[in-house]
């Protein structure tokens, strides 16, 4: 399942990530394709270990460990730090899909990646072409998002890049080893939990129906969850 999250950064936090990446080190986004993919992949993206890199990241990870929607989403275990990466124009990503197994920056722990996700971080009238093109159970889906917008799809699907054709896309991109790495038992849990906010919000919250139907979800989270 493809989940959009609407305005997961505020403008001006997208203006500061920008500015501070301005002075970044970027590198050869082939650098961290291994495989197949590395043939795939045309682009740049800041040096992770630079002091701009973590620290846009660390920023980026409080706003996802904050960020109910996204847990909801993702039910995440550990999270590889966001990487930011650009295409200009005739860059590209073609279709690949993501390596199951990532190691952790400054850490030697490894993370599965169950989960993936892309904050767009330029406007989509800043660039033609570069939509996300996400294959799915009911076909493939193309994703264009405004700045502060993002996409979360499972880790599993193919996924690529199209071809920037004029301007400058920025992203960044991020994995997570989900508690729940079944990705239609986190499809149903997501569906339950958006269910259950949403009667909350329509201020049933204190209806013993709502409490028995928060009971189930934690209760199959308890099932589900692995840690
Ligand atoms: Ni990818």
């Amino acid at each position: 399942m493809l989940i959009v999250i609407d305005k997961f950064l505020e403008k001006n936090d997208v203006a500061n990530i920008r500015k501070s990446i301005d002075k970044a080190q970027w590198n050869d986004g082939r650098q961290t394709a291994g495989g197949l993919a590395s043939g795939l992949k045309n682009n740049k993206q800041v040096d992770d270990k630079s002091d701009v890199g973590i620290e846009v990241a660390n920023f980026l990870l409080e706003k996802l460990g904050n960020h109910p929607t996204f847990i909801s989403a993702a039910i995440p275990f550990r999270i590889h730090p966001p990487r930011i990466n650009s295409y200009t124009k005739g860059e590209t990503y073609g279709v690949h899909v993501d390596a199951p197994i990532m190691s952790m920056p400054h850490s030697n722990d490894v993370l599965r990646s169950d989960v993936s996700a892309t904050i767009f971080l330029s406007e989509p009238s800043d660039y033609d072409g570069g939509e996300l093109v996400i294959e799915g159970q009911f076909g493939a889906q193309e994703v264009k998002l405004n700045a502060g917008d993002m996409v979360v799809y499972p880790s599993s699907s193919l996924h690529q890049v199209l071809p920037v054709t004029r301007g400058e896309r920025v992203s960044a991109i991020l994995w997570a080893q989900s508690m729940v790495s079944d990705a239609s038992a986190r499809s149903l849990l997501f569906d339950l939990d958006q269910s259950i906010q949403s009667l909350t919000h329509e201020g049933k919250a204190d209806s013993e129906e709502l409490m028995r139907l928060s009971a189930i979800y934690h209760n199959l989270v308890r099932r589900w969850a692995s840690i």
